[in-house]
């Protein structure tokens, strides 16, 4: 499960960014499907590990974080996914931790559910805001060419890399094709090489048998993200990440 673990330490500096730069000392911060923690290694002394909570599906990259970062808080979720958690329990709701957070974070985990999926897990992330707290997730436009924001990257969308990363498994596909379709979506799923357009719940981590070693991504517009949630700013990449970010605030 290796493959599982992240190495990606950019989180801090493109959260801190797009967030004005926060107070966070002192703030309780949830940073959720957060993996091993290493967020903190980005944060430095910026956030006080006794006030780090992560939370994620994967049970092995749960029991790293305690290892590394014995005064931080690593909660396992064990929600159903057949890629990360694949003994879960379908549908599980978040657990309670039993404080309010003042920012809650996810960095490319919507990035990994179906729509309907993102929407519930939200709404209940919502719910754990402390009064004036912060919620920031990113998500991937379609249409988005990652070149742009990290110049050593070949040109072309975040559907393009995966699907030429899925070509060296199966066969040819007219890719140009599928990443056109990809941008004329309001937003859509690539499963390996396949793309779904807006598909139904059945396609939800939740509802499909997935593979355990299958691609599993979604593609949002920024004016789709804008229509679902109609009381966050939607903002663009911070260089070198290339997702866009959706900003909620909860207000007393
Ligand atoms: C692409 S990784 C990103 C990890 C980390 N946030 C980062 O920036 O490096 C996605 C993470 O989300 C977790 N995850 C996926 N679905 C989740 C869900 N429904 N709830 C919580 N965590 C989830 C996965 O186990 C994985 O650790």
């Amino acid at each position: 499960m290796h493959n599982l673990i992240s190495t990606r330490v950019t989180q801090f500096a493109y959260f801190d960014h797009l967030l004005e730069s926060p107070v966070w000392k002192g703030r309780k911060v949830l940073d959720f499907g957060g993996n091993i923690g290493i967020f903190l290694t980005g944060a430095g002394d910026s956030v006080d590990h006794d006030d780090y909570w992560c939370l994620d599906i994967n049970r092995e990259v749960i029991e790293r974080g305690r290892r590394d970062f014995p005064q931080a808080h690593f909660v396992h979720y064990n929600r159903y996914s057949s890629q990360y958690n694949p003994n879960g329990v379908r549908y599980l709701s978040i657990p309670d931790c039993g404080i309010q957070f003042d920012i809650i974070l996810a960095f490319s985990v919507f990035t990994h559910t179906h729509q309907s999926e993102m929407l519930e897990l939200v709404e209940q992330l919502r719910g754990m805001l402390a009064p004036d707290g912060v919620l920031a997730f990113t998500f991937c436009d379609p249409r988005y060419d990652r070149s742009l924001s990290d110049p050593t990257l070949p040109s072309g969308s975040d559907v393009r890399k995966n699907l030429e990363r899925a070509r060296v498994k199966n066969s040819s596909r007219d890719i140009d094709e599928i990443v056109e379709r990809a941008c004329q979506a309001k937003w859509c799923l690539l499963i390996d090489e396949e793309l779904y357009v807006e598909p139904g719940y059945e396609f939800s981590q939740q509802e499909r048998l997935g593979q355990p070693d299958e691609s599993y991504c979604t593609y949002f517009t920024v004016e789709h993200m804008a229509s679902l949630f109609p009381d966050a700013k939607a903002l663009p990449p911070v260089s070198p990440e290339w997702q866009h970010c959706c900003i909620l605030r909860k207000t007393a």
